[in-house]
Order: C-alpha cells, then structure tokens, then sequence
C-alpha cells in the first residue's frame, strides 16, 4: 500500500504513560483509574460513575487480599471476584459492541454491522446487548474484508495469502484489534516505509490466537499475540491493555474504540492507532527522558548499557525500572556518592538488583522457569503468588508478590514496593516502574531498607558492600 509509512519512534511502540511522581505516589498502584465519562452520551456517564465507584471498590478489595490473613483470603477474593464482575457488566453495558466505531464518527447507518451472537464467553454471566440476527456466518477475515471502516487493514493483509488463509480459517479462534482507517492517517507522512517483512510483523502483532472477547480483555493485563517476541526465544510477544482516562487501551496508547464484533472463528475490537512490535527494554528507557534519565544515566556510567542492549546475552528478562523521582527521593548525597567515581560499583550492583535475566515475569503471565511450564498459557494463577527472582546481583533475589484476580492486580517487591505502571512490553522483556530504589536487605526476610533520605551513605555502602566486586575499579570518568 503506497500511503502507509511505518513511526520510526520507539516510544510510540511503547507508549508508556506514566503518571507523575505525586499521582504515582498516592495511588501507590496501577495504572489502572477508569475513564470517569467515555463519551457524551449522559446514560453512559451514569454507567461509568458507577462502573469508577465498583472500581475503587475492587481496588479495596484488592489492597485487602494483599495485606489480609490467610482466613480471610478466599472471602477478599470471592468479593473481589464479583466486583470485578460487575464491573465487567457495566463496563460492557456502557460500551456495547454495537457502536462499530460510533465513537469517531457519527454514521447513521451501520449496516455492515456483523452479527453479535459470538461463541460463549465464559468469563461473563451475561452476554452484552445484541441486536445482531442471528449467529455470526462470516470469518473474521471476511468480517475485516468487508468494513467500509477497515479498508485499509483489508487492503495490506491481502498482500500476505497466509494471513488471510489463516484469518479466515478454524485452527484457533482469533482474536484481531484491527486499526481503523483513521488509525492508518495518524501516520506521519515522511516516515519511512516498511519493508514487506516488517509490514507482517506489525499485521502479526494485532493477532492473537486466543479468544479474548471483551470481558476477558478487560480482565487481563496482557494477552500473548501470533508474533514470536524478537529477542525472547519461543515466547510470543504480548500486549499489554490498560484501563485508565481514555478508556481501555492496549500497550498503552491504542484506544479500543469497538468491541465484539464476532466471526465464526474469533472476535474483532477495533483501534484507533497502529500498534508496533515493542522496542527492546533499554530502549524504552532511553525514550522517556522525563521518566528514566536518571537510570539511563546510571546505565552508561556504569557501563550496563552495552549489556542490557546486547540481547544475545539475555533470553528475556524483567526490569524493575525507577523513576527519576524514586532517585531523587534518596537525596542528594546519596546520588552523589552513587554517581562519584568511588560509588560507581555501588550504583552498577544496585543497578543489577534490579533487573532479572531470562524470566520474563508479567503481571499476570510468566516466562522460561519450571514452574510457568505447568501454568495454562503461562498464566500465573489468580490469587497470591509469590516468586523470588535471581538478579543480576549474585546471589541477590527479589521477593515478588503478586496479588490478582483478573485486571485488579498489585505486585509488590520485597514486601514494600509497589510498581506503579506494569508490563511496560518490550522486545526482550518486560519493564516495570517503581517508585523506590531497591536496597538489597542483609538477609533474606529482613526488613528492606527504606530508599529515601533518612538513609546514609554509610547505610547503603554496608547493605551493598559484600556484593560490591572492590578490586574492581572503574574506568569510567565521566562527570555528572
Ligand atoms: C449473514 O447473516 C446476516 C444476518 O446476521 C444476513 O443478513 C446475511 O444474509 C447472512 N449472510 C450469509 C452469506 O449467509
Ligand atoms: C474464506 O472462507 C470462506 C468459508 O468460510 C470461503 O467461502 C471464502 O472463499 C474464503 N475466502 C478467502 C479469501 O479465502
Ligand atoms: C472455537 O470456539 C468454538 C465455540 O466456542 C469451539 O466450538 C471451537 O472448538 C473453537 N475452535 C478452536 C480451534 O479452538
Ligand atoms: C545496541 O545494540 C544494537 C544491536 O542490537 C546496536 O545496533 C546498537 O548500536 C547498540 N547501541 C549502543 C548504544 O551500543
């Protein structure tokens, strides 16, 4: 297709939003704040009040489950579970798959409106409003094929026969977030074109082999697509989807403006922005001054860099990522002393204690260890979990507990830190945002040390001292 250009920004692919230090603060949580009014549509602003107020609700529940004693667990999460429920229903109420792109434009007359009667989806109760006639009678590739609203899409698969072969065929049953033809006019137009092979690539990452109607989008935090991830071996690359101001997204910033629309052999929801295979971790890192300039800082003068961008050296991993806000919330000496010439091994073993190589651990999915090989679909099971993951820093583990039914999740680190903003999907990995510093404790189970600037240089030279390697010394003179 002559007129698409691929976004030669790696920040677009990831599209991380990240809420400012105060925000991340206060909520202490995820990403994840309903969109208090969708649309203009008044019945809808009620639904979405109270869908919001169900929401704190469940997040209630959810910081309960994480803190509460085993007896009462299962009664958190039966109630957590029918929030979530609810939730699910006013959610899909609001937004019924019947407003085919109604939210960009107004159009009268719908009238390639697919049927609604999708197969069964068994993470609901209750089916959303249908005014479909009868069962869906056309594949999801036909459904694509003949949109007035996705020409576009249309017009670029039919130039990959196997796609098309396999759209429009029953080994799975599908699930495509199909950009919209708008979606294909945010485009810059100098951008460069995409080679044939890339252009698949990107049609790959908007397929999913598994069935994700709605409902268990909105349940899910990242859902595994066709596209084998880049630099992870036998792993599929994922998407992540948020629920935050704008609505539901995936990987942050493609807006789902249309949901449900069934085939024969899947579903389709449309979005309203192309979504691009994800840029390597580091890479995320380095497109988001205002976030990670700090740790990319860290990263050059302690020269990881090299190392976290050569991906033959690690086969996935997880970067718990802080912000510049949880640096500066050590204080001035101790970052001056990190970034001195003496305290580069200190800052280069932090550093290592926060990244984890070759498990890839998603909020609600897991890679490449034994025990994900028993999960369904590498699913970590809802609930609590609870993984201690190796680091960079011998022998050093981070204790990760994950508390999660369906989208409400939180994931907390050696019992005191939060994430902030999850599955920030990258094509080695997967990154994290924190908003502390990581201070390895003396042993395991002991109380961590709290990163702000109550702690001493001496503090922080103690906790990394029998990790830091003290024959080696640095040959980076580099100035702050
Ligand atoms: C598919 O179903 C719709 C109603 O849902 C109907 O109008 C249409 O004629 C059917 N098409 C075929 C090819 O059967
Ligand atoms: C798609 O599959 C339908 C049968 O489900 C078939 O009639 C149609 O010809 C196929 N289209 C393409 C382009 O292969
Ligand atoms: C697709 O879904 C239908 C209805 O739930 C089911 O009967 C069928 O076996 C599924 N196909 C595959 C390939 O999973
Ligand atoms: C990072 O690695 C890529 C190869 O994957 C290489 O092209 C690039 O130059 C490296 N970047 C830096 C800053 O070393």
């Amino acid at each position: 297709m002559k007129s698409f250009s691929l976004l030669p920004l790696a920040a677009l692919a990831s599209g991380l939003v990240i809420p400012d230090a105060e925000t991340a603060q206060s909520l202490q949580l995820q990403d994840n704040k309903p969109a208090s009014i969708w649309d203009s549509v008044p019945s809808r602003e009620q639904l979405w009040t109270d869908a919001e107020e169900l929401w704190t609700d469940a997040e209630e529940r959810v910081q309960e489950i994480a803190g509460c004693a085993k007896h009462k667990l299962d009664n958190a999460i039966d109630a957590a579970y029918e929030t979530a429920v609810k939730y699910d229903e006013s959610f899909q109420t609001a937004f019924a798959g019947e407003d085919w792109l109604a939210n960009t434009e107004e159009d009268e007359d719908l009238v390639d409106h697919p049927p609604h009667h999708g197969p069964p989806d068994h993470h609901r109760p209750h089916h959303p409003p249908h005014h479909g006639h009868g069962p869906p009678n056309q594949t999801v590739y036909e459904l694509i094929s003949k949109s007035k609203y996705t020409t576009k899409l249309a017009k670029l698969l039919d130039d990959y026969p196997d796609l098309v072969e396999q759209l429009n065929g029953t080994k799975a049953n599908y699930t495509v977030f199909a950009p919209t033809d708008s979606a294909f006019e945010n485009i810059p137009k100098h951008a460069p074109k995409p080679s044939k092979e890339e252009l698949k690539k990107i049609l790959t990452y908007h397929v999913s082999p598994e069935f994700y109607p709605a409902g268990r989008v909105l349940v899910t935090r990242t859902i595994p697509t066709a596209l084998d991830a880049e630099f992870i071996k036998d792993v599929p690359q994922r998407l992540s989807t948020q629920v935050g101001l704008r609505g539901l997204t995936v990987n942050f910033y493609a807006r789902i403006v249309a949901i449900n629309i069934f085939g024969t052999n899947g579903v389709i929801h449309g979005i309203d922005s192309i979504l691009l295979p994800p840029p390597k971790a580091v890479n995320i890192i380095t497109s988001f001054p205002g976030e990670f300039s700090t740790l990319e800082l860290a990263l050059y003068k302690t020269g990881l860099f090299d190392a976290f961008n050569d991906t033959s050296k690690h086969n996935g991993g997880t970067l718990f990522a802080p912000s510049n806000f949880a640096w500066q919330r050590l204080g001035p000496k101790i970052n001056a002393f990190l970034f001195s010439q003496h305290g580069l091994k200190y800052l280069k073993a932090l550093i290592l204690y926060h990244a984890a190589d070759d498990i890839t651990l998603y909020s609600d999915a897991l890679y490449k260890t034994e025990e994900a090989t028993s999960f369904p679909d590498h699913r970590i099971p809802k609930g609590l979990y609870h993984i201690d993951l190796p680091t960079g820093l011998e022998g050093k583990h981070l204790s990760v507990d994950i508390g999660r039914y369906g989208r409400l999740i939180t994931i907390k680190i050696n019992g005191f830190t939060r994430v902030v903003v999850s599955d920030g999907i990258a094509a080695d990995g997967v990154v994290h945002v924190i908003p502390n510093v990581l201070i390895p404790p003396k042993e395991p189970g002991a109380a961590p040390l709290v990163a702000d600037d109550t702690l001493t240089v001496e503090e922080l030279k103690q906790a990394l001292a029998p990790l830091v390697d003290e024959t080696e010394t640095s040959s980076f003179d580099w100035e702050l």
